[in-house]
């Protein structure tokens, strides 16, 4: 167990190279067991979610090696069709598994990933899909189990945009038999992402980020060699921490193109941006005003990962906000423990009006899940004193070093540990008992 100690009420100034994309890294290491070769992922973020993938690949028989920040995933050997139930609990996400050992093994049987933090995770889209290509899928016992010795190319018609059920389809067909068209894909810019890898290994698909994506199914897939985009939501946050600080912070190896909608309201809260191309600077010097109504959509609408940080930097923002959050059912749950700090939030279902106040004070709170705990970070840096942020365990499923990411942007923040402080630079033999020496 973490916890992050946050010492706010100053203003942040310096640079922090973004980390890769949590939520590009995941579909593109599954997609390894596609190919009968070794793939090469390079910018591959240190998160708790990619370790617990790392792990499912090596259970399924893949050999992952790893050497600074490049995964090397040999699949060439004999891959295992199922993923364990302990490993689906520790990250929901592993669905993402379903369409590649499908595709490569014929079968595949995985428990389903149960409701979290965000409220249910349905996964009847990635059913959908799948049946589709012609695989027959049964559900007992919480777990679902896929069979189809060849998939045969077909429509997917996705009646909403799913990441996931997306990247489940493209993964399942394109080693299919014949074509296969995707209709009402998901068009956010980790597809892309997938798209450029699938085809770095051989596969014949193109559309992605346009809603209809077309493949045409080839048998084998070598292993391919990608450099993970940059993790826009990542960027979203220490942006959002210096919306609310204030200050100026440069963010590099940023994609400022993926992140239109984030940094029209940032705008529109005050903050001056310039952006090159792998470049964010963000200053804002004056008053915080608030962004206005913020809807999240799927892309390239507001994405609704950035929306407890922003949420966040509009606690002490000029005049009242309104967030209407549409794309998962609980996704407030972070509200508490910023009402917590002295914010001035009401929430009624998907809406959360939040008023300006002109002081937030540390406190003593905990994160609930992934984006609230971020939020919380945020709120923490501008808030006067001292705040002690428990269940880190959830942040850092996504946040690289976010105890040193806040560090190096000019911020007092120290990851704690069983009561050690973890710093930038933990003296010889520190944390150990005196007689170990
Ligand atoms: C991906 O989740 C991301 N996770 C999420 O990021 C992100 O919030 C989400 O897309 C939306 O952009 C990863 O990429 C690992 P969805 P995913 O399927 O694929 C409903 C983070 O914080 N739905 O697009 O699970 C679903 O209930 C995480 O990094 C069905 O109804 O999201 C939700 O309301 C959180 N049936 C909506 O679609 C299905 O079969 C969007 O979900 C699947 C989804």
């Amino acid at each position: 167990m973490s916890i992050l100690k946050i010492t706010g009420g100053r203003s942040l100034s310096g640079s922090l190279r973004v980390q890769g994309a949590k939520n590009s890294a995941l579909p593109l290491l599954a997609s390894s067991v596609l190919t009968e070769g070794l793939s090469v992922f390079r910018n591959c973020p240190r998160l708790t979610d990619v370790e617990a993938t790392v792990r499912i690949l090596r259970h399924v028989g893949c050999r992952v090696y790893e050497e600074g920040d490049v995964l090397y995933v040999d699949a060439s050997g004999p891959i295992l069709p199922e993923v364990p139930d302990e490993m689906m609990r520790q990250m929901r996400s592993s669905v993402i598994f379903l369409g590649a050992l499908l595709s490569r093994c014929g079968e595949a049987c995985l428990s389903l990933p149960g409701g979290c933090e965000l409220g249910p995770r349905p996964v009847d889209l990635h059913v959908m899909a799948l049946r589709a290509l012609g695989a027959e899928i049964t559900e007992a016992g919480g777990r679902l189990c896929c069979r189809c010795p060849r998939l045969k190319g077909g429509h997917i018609a996705l009646p909403t945009p799913s990441v996931g059920a997306t990247e489940n389809a493209m993964l399942a067909a394109v080693r299919a038999e014949g074509s296969t068209v995707i209709t009402g894909a998901a068009r956010e810019p980790e597809i892309l992402d997938l798209q450029d890898h699938l085809r770095a290994c051989g596969a014949l698909v193109a559309g992605a980020g346009s809603g209809v994506i077309r493949i045409r199914g080839t048998k084998k897939l070598r292993g391919g060699e990608k450099r993970i985009m940059p993790d826009r939501i990542a960027a979203a946050t220490y942006l959002a921490a210096c919306a609310a600080a204030g200050g100026r912070v440069r963010l590099y190896d940023a994609c400022p193109r993926d992140m239109d909608p984030v940094l029209q309201a940032l705008r529109r809260m005050g903050c001056r941006i310039e952006t090159g191309e792998n470049l964010i600077v963000l200053e804002r010097r004056g008053t915080l005003r608030s962004p206005g109504p913020i809807i999240t959509r799927p892309h390239p609408g507001f994405p609704t990962d950035a929306q407890p940080p922003l949420m966040a930097a509009s606690l002490k923002a000029e005049g009242t906000t309104v967030m209407i959050e549409t794309i998962f059912e609980s996704r407030y749950r972070h509200v508490p423990a910023l009402q917590s700090m002295g914010a001035d939030i009401r929430t009624a279902g998907k809406t959360a009006v939040i008023r300006g106040v002109e002081k937030l004070h540390g406190a003593s709170v905990r994160a609930s899940d992934l984006r609230g705990g971020a939020a919380l970070a945020v709120a923490a840096l501008s808030a006067e004193g001292e705040t002690l942020l428990g269940g880190m365990e959830h942040v850092l499923r996504g946040y690289e070093d976010m105890a040193g990411a806040l560090t190096a942007l000019g911020g007092e923040a120290r990851l704690l540990e069983d009561g050690i402080v973890r710093g930038k630079d933990p003296r010889p033999g520190y944390g150990r008992d005196a007689e170990d020496g």
